[in-house]
């Protein structure tokens, strides 16, 4: 294949009980119809509540297996648990082994590589990351493996959370902490990754749409396909609008498309809070 399209959505919230998140999700799964990418990958937050509701988890699952095309997933925090970072203890309770394996059951494999147009493509688990369990060393151990077959092709890095704000360097800030892959993983991530041709890192998590460049790696952080966050709870980074990101990857170079689906609309997290209670 000499160009592979890919679609990320992010953050979708899936819950029975939240159906202005779930007719969100059906106008990108008739925009995904129409379009036809060659894969689906949703970087996170794919469920409402997935660590106390094993329901949500496997509604998320239905609704994405009736797509028109295949998807991949990654967990983050409502699919399994929170991760600790090294100014902050987990805010909410960490990731378990236990809870990983519910979200394995159902979902399916929280990591994967494969090669399309002559990319390597890597999805990691970011949850685990700082949390101590045995999949995390795991993790990284199959990171190093799949990484050596890289063979000189340019990589996709995919995780929920985005690597960070603007430059490896950034400090960790105990306000912020949360919102990014945790230290001291993050420099260990980063140092991994600086021995392949790493051209971008695409994330969801923040729940607004941010496209950058440090130097040869592009950062595309996914808006939620379900909700927007207001200002009083959140600070303004970069759009804050539902959506999605479309891909096209050809050997040596790629393109981006922020897109919002026809009859997506901005659905507010105080107003879905409410109704969730
Ligand atoms: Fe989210």
């Amino acid at each position: 294949m000499s160009e592979f399209r890919l679609t990320q959505i992010s953050d979708t919230h899936l819950a029975r009980r939240l159906q202005k998140l779930t007719d969100n999700f059906h106008r990108v799964g008739e925009h995904i119809d129409a379009t036809r990418p060659d894969l689906v990958i949703n970087s996170g937050d794919i469920s409402f509540d997935g660590p106390n509701s094993r329901s949500d988890l496997e509604f998320a699952k239905e609704l994405h297996d009736r797509l028109a095309v295949p998807s991949r997933f990654l967990p983050r925090n409502p699919d399994i648990g929170y991760n600790p970072t090294a100014v902050c203890s987990a805010t909410k309770p960490p990731a378990t082994e236990k809870e990983r394996q519910n979200y394995l059951s159902v979902i399916g494999e929280d990591r994967w590589r494969f090669d399309e147009a002559g990319w390597c493509f890597v999805g990691l688990n970011s949850l685990i990351m700082n949390t101590g369990i045995e999949s995390e060393a795991e993790q990284f151990d199959w990171l190093v493996s799949e990484l050596s077959k890289a063979n000189g092709k340019p990589v996709a890095l995919f995780l929920h959370k985005p690597l960070y704000l603007n430059t490896p360097e950034d400090p960790e800030l105990e306000a912020s902490a949360i919102r990014y892959v945790p230290q001291p993983r993050r420099k260990d991530l980063i140092e991994m990754f600086s021995a392949v041709d790493l051209r971008l890192v695409a994330s969801g998590h923040v729940h607004q749409r941010r496209d950058f460049t440090f130097g040869r790696t592009r950062h595309v952080w996914a808006p939620s396909a379900g909700f927007v966050i207001s200002d009083a709870m959140q600070e303004v980074i970069g759009l804050k609008e539902v959506g999605l990101v479309e891909y096209r990857f050809q050997p040596d170079s790629f393109e981006v498309r922020h897109v919002r689906a026809p009859g997506q609309t901005d659905v507010w997290l105080d107003e879905l809070l409410g109704k969730a209670a």
